[in-house]
């Protein structure tokens, strides 16, 4: 995926409702063409006093040793693990298994994440134990090994990831019920058709000229949601395709953003929100970054699109909230950048969800929550503009996940989405999918495929981890 920039010149401050700002058009606002989509007025940062993040404790999130051995993700016929015809309706408060009594699921105040150990991917521990074995330092190799007890996200990026959610999802039950407690599963929803509209790295199998609004509901949804239905016991969090609204927000007309790949857009995620909205399955819309939807006028667009696509879908339960910075490196308060903030009031990301909760709230959705991804945002200063989005070289593991961290309005979590370690895309010209951000100098250019394992790349995100590890 690629998180976009998209510039709007306000001076108000970060949560206000905002001033009218002009919009600087798309075409210099996405993260193809960088920030710099006119000259900023003002730098006035204006995002109020930094907060702080608290001291986090990663052990109480932490699953502590989960052996992948015995959690293999390898390729599972949904059709086997599927209980057939389950009604998503009914609600899921037992977890089953042999726990006396019974594992209660219930999330307090609603929140997934709130009193239950994080699964970790047991195939992300098969990546980061292909790099332990190709490092000496035991220091270092310490490190990592630290790193196989935090939560990243499943994600379900083609229709045949879809094949490994079923033991994806038996192996937290299974560990729910060796712990008799709630264990919650993170997964992430990503191959809407024409994906990755505005960037190259992510573009996806579906297209809407080749059938692609019908196989993704048909070959990709309807799966997802019998195999969640068959996994009612336990917690399931759900990132719903990352980039995509926030792209109709700025950057349509842009790249491949055209009008019928936004009402694309929205047709799909309407229908993955509807079809996906079970007790026990907690959807967060991605709502970009502060440095895309930062700007107030940016902020009402989006919010005023979330509200569309949200009421389109019926209105679902259980759409828990949004996820902001999914895959970004973009800091959690403010920090002293080389890059200009180009009036952004909301710099840092947690000025961005109280702005974002306002202006959710202005459409009348006050009552929603969100994720942070912070998964490597550790370290700031480490681009030239805020519109790189590709390996940035320098980039270190942010804040363990965390439940509850406070510090920003309805804060469900810190949360790692995007596996530090995976690619956001190739960075050698020529290759497919190449995008020219991933060949920006701050780029680590040596990167493999989008999603493939990228050994360097993961030593510099353990090695800056901060806090560290
Ligand atoms: C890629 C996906 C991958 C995900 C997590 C995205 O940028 O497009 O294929 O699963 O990152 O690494």
């Amino acid at each position: 995926m690629a998180t976009s920039v998209a510039v709007i010149l306000a001076l108000t401050a970060c949560g206000g409702d905002g001033g009218s700002g002009d919009t600087n058009g798309t075409g210099g606002g996405g993260n193809t063409s960088g920030v710099g989509a006119g000259t900023p007025t003002s730098s006035g940062v204006g995002a109020g006093t930094p907060t702080s993040t608290g001291n986090v404790d990663p052990t109480t999130t932490s699953t502590g040793n989960v052996d992948p051995t015995t959690t293999s993700t390898g390729n599972v016929d949904p059709t086997t693990t599927s209980t057939g015809n389950v009604d998503p309706t009914t609600s899921a408060a037992s977890g089953g298994g042999n726990c006396s009594p019974a594992v209660d699921i219930t999330a307090p105040s609603g929140n997934p994440f709130a009193d239950a150990t994080l699964f970790v991917d047991p195939g992300y521990v098969t990546k980061v134990d292909s790099s332990i074995a190709m490092v000496t330092d035991t220091a270092l190799k310490a490190k990592m090994e630290k790193v196989k007890e935090i939560q990243t996200a499943f994600w379900l990026d083609t229709i045949s990831a879809v094949s490994k959610l079923p033991a994806y999802l038996d192996a937290a039950l299974k560990l729910q019920n060796e712990l008799c407690k709630p264990v919650t599963a993170l997964i992430v929803v990503y191959d809407l058709p024409n994906r990755d509209c505005h960037a190259k790295a992510s573009n996806g199998e579906l297209h809407l000229n080749e059938n692609g609004a019908q196989r993704y509901k048909e070959e990709y949804i309807a799966p997802i949601k019998q195999i969640l239905a068959a996994h009612s016991g336990q917690r399931i969090a759900a990132v719903i395709e990352p980039d995509s609204l926030p792209n109709i927000a700025t950057n349509l007309g842009t790249e491949n953003c055209d009008e019928a790949t936004a009402q694309g857009y929205r047709d799909n995620v309407a229908h993955a929100l509807k079809e996906l909205n079970m007790p026990h399955v907690y959807q967060y819309i991605d709502a970009a970054h502060s440095g895309w939807l930062g700007w107030p006028d940016n902020q009402k667009k989006g919010a005023k699109i979330f509200a569309e696509v949200i009421k389109a879908a019926g209105s679902p339960a259980n759409v828990r909230g949004f996820a902001t910075n999914v895959a970004n490196y973009t800091q959690l308060s403010y920090t002293t950048e080389k890059y200009e903030q180009q009036s952004n009031p909301c710099y840092g990301e947690l000025d961005y969800v109280d702005a974002m909760a306002s202006a959710l709230s202005a459409e009348g959705l006050g009552d929603k929550h969100f994720i942070i991804d912070t998964s490597r945002n550790g370290v700031g200063n480490i681009r030239d503009d805020w519109g790189y989005w590709c390996n940035n070289k320098g980039a270190g593991m942010g804040q363990r996940p965390k439940a509850n961290p406070g510090g920003a309005t309805n804060l469900d979590a810190y949360v790692w989405v995007k596996p530090p370690g995976d690619s956001d895309g190739v960075g050698q010209s020529g290759q497919p999918r190449y995008d020219s951000f991933c060949g920006m100098p701050n780029a680590d250019t040596r990167a493999p495929q989008a999603g493939q394992w990228f050994h360097d790349y993961f030593v510099e995100c353990v090695k800056n981890a901060n806090p560290p590890l």
